[in-house]
């Protein structure tokens, strides 16, 4: 399929994304075969990925959601996270992994480690697809990891920009001048 207009570089395929997805499931599966896991997707930019980590996932476990934004609708993070919906699940029953579409400055991730320690989770990790190679502002130790991507705007693949370009089923590198006017 053609590249998008508006990207500037395709980072991940369909393909490589199936592949990585697949090993990440297969990972989780091996560790959490005997626990009680529940997989806690951020909204919305992980709708995608945990929709296809779910189903790569082969041992018995639940899903949640939780809502955290900070970006708006501009291309950094404004340093602010907002939280909001309802967990349904009584969280001190589960070892709850927290399934992220990328980690930029960490504070989102840091938000949700104080949210769901203070729920009194079994255990806690996170799961994120990408991740930002930069100095982040909160260190984050993310136990799996799809990929690495360079300090630029990516989007694709769940990932937005003012909600464009989540449905792309591959991730790439946004062109300047489609936010830079
Ligand atoms: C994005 C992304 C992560 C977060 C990562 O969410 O989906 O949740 O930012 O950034 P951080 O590590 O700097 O906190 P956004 O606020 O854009 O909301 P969205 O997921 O609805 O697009």
């Amino acid at each position: 399929m053609d590249m998008h207009p508006d990207l500037e570089q395709v980072l991940f395929s369909r393909e490589r994304i199936a592949a990585r997805v697949a090993e990440l499931g297969r990972q989780i599966s091996d560790d959490y075969r005997n626990g009680n896991l529940l997989l806690v997707g951020v909204l919305k930019g992980a709708v995608v990925f945990l929709a296809d980590l779910m189903r790569a996932i082969t041992i018995p476990h639940r899903f949640d959601f939780i809502r955290a934004s900070s970006y708006g609708k501009g291309t950094t993070s404004s340093g602010y996270v907002m939280l909001s919906g309802q967990i349904e699940h009584h969280l001190a029953d589960y070892d709850v992994l927290i399934v992220e579409g990328i980690v930029d400055t960490g504070r989102t991730i840091e938000a949700l480690t104080r949210e769901f320690t203070r729920s009194g989770a079994r255990s806690l990790e996170v799961c994120s697809f990408l991740m930002k190679k930069r100095a982040r502002a909160v260190p984050v130790v993310c136990r799996y990891l799809g990929y690495e991507v360079p300090d630029r705007f990516v989007v694709g693949y769940g990932l937005d920009y003012d909600e464009r370009y989540r449905h792309l089923d591959c991730v790439g590198i946004l062109r300047r001048e489609v936010y830079e006017l």
